[in-house]
């Protein structure tokens, strides 16, 4: 069996010397793979995804990329690596061209600046249209397209996208979830996955993690977690 593209050993940390956010937690993401976590605000939830990421301090164990130990790593080494990064805040550079944006996201690859940017214009055809507007005056679901493509520019293996949905109209949320599926698809991406809108992302994840004071609380399926009465009950808002 090929090595997870993403596992998470015993992890432990968060951002200063004495409190750890994160208390021993084990986590993969399988090759293609849409996986979720949940779990209550303050969890450690965006701490987990940035410590993967490099932007959080890792204490004691291991984060891997396809097997090789990449604990510690800088963000721009990881993104060189195959890991894309979509934030939960601030994910587009606002007063730049939808099109800066790619470029931007491309930069690690310049060689593949003007292939990508034109393959991304293909998967997300709205942007396409508007590749000279700014960012910041998008839809909350085009600036999340841009933010998915900007992420999608040096052609990651691993895609960590924190709260994707946050804040959208529910119509939008749907067609953002339909994007991830699809993203997954087409760009043979494994994803990683922080959700608020915890039924709908478990609905379309492979598996998923329920995180709680910086513990993982549950672990399964998306089905086995959507179908456990204790996790309905404690982090899906009841039936
Ligand atoms: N930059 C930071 N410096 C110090 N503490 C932080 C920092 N960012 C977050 N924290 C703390 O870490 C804990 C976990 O925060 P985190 O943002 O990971 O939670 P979360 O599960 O993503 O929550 P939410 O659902 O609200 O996004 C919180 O107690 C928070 O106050
Ligand atoms: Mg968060």
């Amino acid at each position: 069996m090929s090595a997870p593209a993403l596992s998470i050993e015993q992890l432990v940390g968060g951002y200063v010397v004495g409190v750890d956010i994160l208390r021993g937690i084990d986590l993969r993401v399988n090759p293609c793979e849409i996986v979720t976590i949940i779990g209550p605000n303050g969890a450690g939830k965006s701490t987990l995804v940035k410590a993967a990421f490099g932007l959080a301090k890792v204490r004691t164990g291991r984060v891997l990329l396809d097997g090789d130990d990449v604990t510690g790593c800088r963000p721009n080494e990881l993104v060189r690596r195959g890991i894309g990064y979509v934030p939960q805040r601030q994910n587009v550079f606002p007063t730049l061209s939808v099109r800066d944006n790619l470029m931007i996201g491309g930069i690690t690859r310049t060689e593949l600046i003007a292939e990508r940017t034109e393959r991304m214009f293909e998967v997300f055809p709205r942007l396409k249209e508007r590749e000279k507007q700014a960012a910041g005056t998008l839809s909350g679901g085009e600036r999340q397209m841009v933010a998915f493509a900007r992420a999608l520019m040096p052609r990651p293996s691993v895609l960590l996208l924190d709260e994707p949905s946050a804040g959208l109209a529910p119509r939008i949320v749907g067609e953002v979830f339909e994007i991830i599926q699809r993203v997954r698809d087409e760009a043979n991406v494994s994803v990683l996955l922080v959700e608020q809108n915890a039924r709908r992302a478990l609905a379309i994840s492979d598996r998923g993690y329920v995180l709680d004071q910086g513990m993982t609380a549950y672990e399964g399926t998306g089905t086995e977690l959507l179908a456990d009465p204790k996790v309905g009950e404690l982090y899906l808002g009841g039936a």
